[in-house]
């Protein structure tokens, strides 16, 4: 078993930085004292994954995945304690005195460590070939410079060749002391079969004779290939790929988003193309900020894995209409994924790859500069010039870039689109938002009926984009952003995590939550359960306001705080949260609470009537139940926070922490007292 020594190990951790080791990962954002993002271990809209960088920790309040820099490498790519060791050590520099290994004991590892090794150990013998020996240099090398490939952009995506005969992967393997068998996990070796398709036990080599693509992971480990005939009249294809693997899942995975992750964040946007070269040729014209989907159509992972580091992506693609036509619905899907969608086209005949070389690095920026169009105007162009004359066939296009319309998140964007659409199509303009209303009602009416709105559906009242809204009760910006920072930290200081799960270090005693703050919390629920799908004004539903709302208010009552986490799972799945869903829960306690919530005749609480807030009929004004819900919570918090503060200027402090106070105490007032004017009441002191 390989080992580490403790010294190397304490250097490591020394060195390492939690925001820097999960940043490659996932763009943090900071609020209060933590940074936050959605958590890359499961599916989300909205962040729950957090890192605290004084504690060196990581924790998302979602799915529970917790720890420090190690356990973080261990769990995203799913590597042994000395994998993820190595990993680290690579990234600060430090040299790790291992005690010499046989590739055999490098390999008693766990079965995925081995994988990475042998894919690793097999890029590094290709690229050996490319560049040390005759025929991969005089056959490779040649043709990747004819390509007009130089040596740093080959170093960088780590090029190789595969010799032309059956087994020099396998020899050198074996000569090298790894094991079949990981050979053939990663797709590398082949088995032979006999006539009857039964195993003959001899292998042969997957990649013979070509230019080999290392595909890498986000974090630079090599998960397969992609190899590319040099043959100009091969029978077999021009590229073939690793199959899918333990390590390699192809639709997870884009090439190229290692070598471009940074600059995807610095330029804060992503292009994507289609082919390896095109990625390659790009980044070489000093365009690194660039993917490929490697030829396959997009999937939600894929999009999912740009949402990381960006929300912009901009699709460059060939200019025949027939790839465009084919690619549609895969742009729809980077809407529904709420990120905003360019498209670049390239005269016809031309992929990236060849303009570039056409026209030139400067030439070909300015081409990108000038020619890009939003999807949705592309797309209306697009379907309006084919539908031209044909009315029939016109009402079939505007209705479908109704749908695509309705997976934009951003309410002001898809009213400009609905504009410039009417302007395309020579549509009146009030004749199409009565039609897309027809639309998206359809399909959230249907949701609201009971059965789930699944994937397909065009309902702008999507469960999936839960935080997508931005209207409602927000607080005037009378408060700098620095003042509404120092509040959120003060205010996470103070009242920790949600309670749904233990807080990231110190998980003293509970304390008992406040009647009043229940209550509050309890209506939070309520609403949510009972009118999830219910839409308000705007397309956007109960649910996604009340989410949007809640934004990282943390719930404190337990209950509450799991079953506004059991709706978000639902939603997460593309459903609506039910009662009649949850009625059947495991819990016995979830279970009842479900039950009374249902059934219970809704009374003016006790404690809000104390406190003269004005309590609507609901239904007909769900709108204002629900803002008058999100903002007591939001008083009630702030009311124990100040309460908190004031309580603490007792104690004699130090001037500093006095005048963070007395500051904190004078923004708690003037929050307390927005509040009140939002919701038409004045409330008594000493909630
Ligand atoms: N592709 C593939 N298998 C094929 C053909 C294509 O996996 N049989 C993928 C490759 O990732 C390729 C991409 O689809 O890079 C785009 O294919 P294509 O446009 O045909 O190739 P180019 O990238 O343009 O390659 P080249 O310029 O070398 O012809
Ligand atoms: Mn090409």
């Amino acid at each position: 078993m390989a080992r580490i020594p403790k010294e190397t190990v304490d250097q490591i951790l020394h060195l390492a930085d939690i925001v820097e080791v999960v940043g490659d990962f996932v763009t943090l954002k900071r609020k209060g004292q933590n940074m936050w993002a959605c958590c890359p271990f499961h599916h989300e809209k909205s962040p729950s994954f957090s890192v605290a960088p004084a504690k060196g920790l990581y924790k998302c309040f979602g799915c529970g995945k917790a720890g420090g820099v190690i356990q973080f490498i261990m769990d995203i790519e799913g590597t042994s304690y000395v994998e993820a060791l190595k990993y680290l050590a690579k990234k600060y520099g430090v040299d790790i005195q291992e005690e010499e290994k046989t590739p055999e004991e490098q390999l008693i590892q766990n079965d995925k460590d081995s994988q990475y090794i042998i894919s690793n150990w097999a890029k590094d013998h290709y690229h050996k070939l490319l560049t040390e020996t005759d025929e991969g240099q005089s056959i490779g090398l040649s043709y990747l410079r004819q390509r007009g490939l130089n040596q740093q952009t080959i170093k960088t995506f780590e090029l190789g060749y595969s010799l032309d005969q059956w087994d020099d992967l396998l020899k050198s393997a074996e000569k090298a002391g790894f094991e079949r068998k990981y050979l053939e996990k990663t797709g590398l070796a082949i088995e032979r079969k006999d006539d009857q398709g039964k195993d003959t036990g001899r292998r042969y080599d997957r990649f013979r004779g070509r230019v080999m693509f290392p595909i890498h992971n986000i974090s630079g480990r090599v998960i397969g290939f992609g190899a590319r005939t040099l043959k100009a009249n091969d029978k077999s294809a021009k590229y073939l790929n690793s199959p899918e693997s333990d390590i390699y899942h192809k639709s997870d995975v884009l090439y190229g988003l290692y070598q471009a992750r940074q600059a995807i964040r610095n330029e804060e946007v992503c292009y994507l193309v289609e082919g390896y070269l095109d990625v390659l040729s790009l980044h070489q014209g000093d365009i690194r900020n660039v993917v490929a989907s490697s030829g396959t159509s997009l999937t939600e992972s894929q999009i999912r894995l740009i949402g990381r580091y960006t929300d912009n992506v901009t699709v460059l693609y060939d200019g025949d209409a027939a790839g465009i036509r084919a690619s549609l619905r895969g742009i729809d899907l980077i809407l529904e994924g709420g990120l905003n969608v360019r498209v670049v086209l390239f005269p016809d005949g031309d992929d990236p790859d060849s303009y570039i070389r056409k026209v030139g690095d400067q030439r070909f920026k300015e081409y990108l500069e000038n020619n890009s169009q939003d999807f949705i105007s592309f797309k209306t162009n697009l379907v309006a010039k084919e539908a031209a004359h044909d009315p029939v066939k016109k009402a079939e296009a505007i209705r479908d870039v109704l749908q695509s319309i309705a997976k934009v998140p951003d309410p002001i964007k898809r009213q400009v689109f609905l504009q410039q659409t009417s302007g395309t199509f020579g549509i009146d303009e009030q004749v199409l938002i009565t039609e897309y209303n027809k639309l998206v009602k359809n399909a959230s009416g249907k949701a609201a009926g009971g059965s789930p709105p699944n994937n397909n559906s065009t309902t702008a009242a999507k469960p999936a984009s839960a935080s997508a809204s931005t209207r409602g009760p927000q607080l005037q910006p009378e408060l700098s952003p620095e003042d509404e920072a120092a509040m959120y930290g003060a205010t996470e200081e103070l009242f920790g995590p949600p309670a749904a799960s233990s807080s990231l270090a110190d998980d003293s005693e509970v304390e008992p939550v406040p009647d009043v703050l229940q209550a509050c919390e309890r209506e939070v629920v309520r609403l949510l359960l009972l009118y999830a799908a219910q839409p308000l004004a705007d397309d956007i539903s109960v649910a996604q306001y009340l989410f949007s709302q809640l934004d990282e208010t943390p719930i404190r009552t337990p209950i509450y705080a799991d079953m506004l986490h059991l709706c978000r799972e639902e939603m997460e799945q593309g459903r609506w949260p039910e009662v009649r869903t949850f009625i059947q829960h495991g819990r016995g306690d979830i279970r009842s609470l479900v039950s009374d919530l249902a059934t219970e005749k809704y009374e003016l609480s006790p404690n809000w009537s104390t406190h003269q807030i004005y309590v609507p009929r609901e239904l007909d004004q769900l709108q204002q139940a629900c803002d008058n819900a999100i903002l007591r919570l939001n008083k009630v918090n702030v009311q124990r926070e100040l309460a908190a503060r004031l309580d603490s200027l007792r104690e004699p402090l130090d001037e500093e922490t006095l005048m963070e106070t007395l500051h904190a105490v004078k923004l708690l007032k003037q929050m307390d007292d927005q509040l009140g004017n939002m919701l038409g009441t004045v409330i008594p002191r000493g909630a």
